[in-house]
């Protein structure tokens, strides 16, 4: 694992690194203008270097555009990384994620071990120095992560073993180390989710997945009680059963608790299917291995609780995954099957492919019996609102609390994640209504997403936020500080809804 320092016993000019990382703003040739802060101190010290570099056209100081210059002994790094930030009035701690994490990579692709930057953003971008920090290391930490558990040979680049933060001005060192604590809190928390996602389901059984987030608490000091069939059977969970009786893997229903004496608790809900297969509604083959990752939703709420136990917060914070494959088999749940959920409201099976409203039914039932203040639900749970909101574009959100939905959106923003509000309009519930049963578990193929998110609602009796994450939850194509595959989306919204609670 990485190693990040901060210091402001050295200028970012003396430090020696295999590469010392300094940001640009946009720079506009016409105006010829100075280059000040850390770039402007390393141009100083390079004699112009990078001022050439500008008024060649060479460089502009766009957002992650970079190039390379050799001090050779006019500095004692060996070689500074410019990278682009744009213009000031525009920065935000994302795109300070962004340059961050393009910056690094570049870095490793060059088998540098040790770099050395600054809170990115922090100078000439204006951007608060915990909030530049923060942004600096998350985006450095997140770009860095790559998937290797099943790889037999080490990665061609190597790896970078140690990051320096350097803050000259000593009065601001504390927000810089403040701000570099967080950061590396939430991206190990998101690296930690993109573990478990990444793992394909035969490494990834809902027994592994329990096992995980023990290991998780124990380490960091968190309650985790995990409930198998029986105990499942026993609390009434028959939607969960029913999900769960086609697969030969027992099903586990995972707890995570921090500070129980504080208060009503904020609880995070997250569908746990290590694999959907559609069950006896098989899905198509094409595509079905990415059905893998389905379990993203209890993976961020298992990693977002690693964070909140790190960081310490001032809250009670309940985890719940339920956890099972979905599977055809001769004990399958098969369409036209009636189920009933743990507060006794039953469901006509219209699809078995509908399965993670059904587990998530049980879930939000049981969360009635901590009389929560909140309850979030992160669930990778249709097609429709990736047809919606596009791939890697941004997650949905529904809320019966509008407060509550502007937060998560706050959250999300300052995490670079978004979510846009999709309605819960009471005309779905007449898309769900059943003949046989108190409703069908699906409304067909139009309005697929909300008649999702009202059935959601027929088991929620507190303030609730559900995320459809189905859009955001792996990456075919990569971006500036996620490697391809999957994002632990949803880890650090909640995880700053939470940090802003704490301030409020
Ligand atoms: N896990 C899927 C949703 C999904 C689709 C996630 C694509 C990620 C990418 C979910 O269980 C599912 O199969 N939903 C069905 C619902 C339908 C049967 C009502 C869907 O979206 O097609
Ligand atoms: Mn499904
Ligand atoms: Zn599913």
């Amino acid at each position: 694992m990485v190693d990040i320092q901060v210091t402001s016993d050295e200028k970012i000019t003396e430090v020696k690194a295999d590469a010392i990382i300094v940001s640009l703003l946009d720079w506009d040739v016409s105006e010829d203008k100075p280059i000040t802060g850390a770039v402007g101190a390393v141009d100083a010290a390079l004699g112009g270097a990078i001022k050439s570099l500008l008024l060649g056209g060479d460089l502009k100081g766009k957002l992650n555009k970079t190039a390379v210059l050799y001090p050779r002994g006019a500095l004692p790094a060996q070689r500074v990384i410019v990278v682009g930030i744009g213009k000031a009035q525009d920065l935000t701690p994302d795109k300070v994620r962004q340059a961050a994490g393009t910056a690094a990579k570049k870095a490793r692709e060059l088998e540098c071990k040790s770099i050395a930057t600054i809170a990115i953003g922090s100078g000439g971008g204006g951007l608060d120095p915990k909030a530049a920090a923060q942004a600096t290391v998350e985006g450095i930490v997140l770009a860095l992560y790559e998937f290797r558990v099943h790889k037999s040979t080490p990665a061609e680049n190597g790896a970078i073993e140690s990051v320096t933060l350097v803050e000259f001005d000593v009065a601001r060192l504390p927000a810089v180390k403040e701000g570099a604590r967080v950061g590396r809190i939430l991206a190990d928390a998101t690296n930690f989710t993109r573990d478990l996602v990444n793992q394909p389901s035969n490494h990834m059984t809902p027994h592994v997945l329990a096992h995980a987030a023990q290991d998780m608490a124990a380490k960091n000091g968190l309650k985790c009680e995990v409930f198998n069939l029986e105990q499942i059977a026993e609390l009434g969970m028959g939607a969960m059963m029913g999900v769960t009786q086609g697969s030969d893997e027992p099903p586990q229903f995972i707890i995570l608790e921090h500070k129980p004496d504080a208060g009503q608790p904020v609880i995070f809900v997250g569908k746990g299917i290590t694999f959907d297969s559609g069950g006896i509604s098989l899905k198509p083959g094409e595509g079905m291995g990415a059905m893998k990752g389905d379990m993203a939703g209890a993976a961020a709420v298992i990693g977002a609780m690693q964070a909140v136990a790190q960081l310490d917060l001032p809250l009670h914070v309940v985890a719940l995954a339920p956890a099972c494959e979905n599977l055809p088999s001769g004990h399958a749940y098969k369409p036209g099957d009636v189920l009933k959920a743990m507060n006794g409201k039953t469901i006509e099976v219209i699809s078995t492919d509908a399965e993670g409203r059904l587990i998530l039914a049980d879930a939000l039932c049981y969360a009635d019996r901590y009389k929560p203040s909140v309850v979030i639900d992160l669930a990778t749970l249709t097609g429709a609102c990736v047809v919606a909101l596009g791939e890697n574009v941004a997650a949905g959100i529904f809320s019966n609390d509008d407060d509550l939905a502007a937060q998560v959106r706050e959250a999300g923003n300052r995490a670079g994640e978004k979510l846009w509000p999709l309605p819960l309009y009471e005309e779905y519930k007449d898309k769900i209504k059943s003949e046989v049963a108190d409703m069908k578990n699906s409304g067909g193929r139009s309005g697929g997403v909300g008649t999702s998110a009202i059935f959601l609602k027929e088991f929620t009796s507190y303030p609730w936020a559900h995320l459809d994450i189905a859009p955001m939850e792996a990456d075919d194509k990569g971006g500036p500080y996620q490697p391809k595959g999957a994002t632990g989306f949803g880890v650090r919204t909640l995880v700053e809804f939470l940090r802003a609670r704490v301030s409020s």
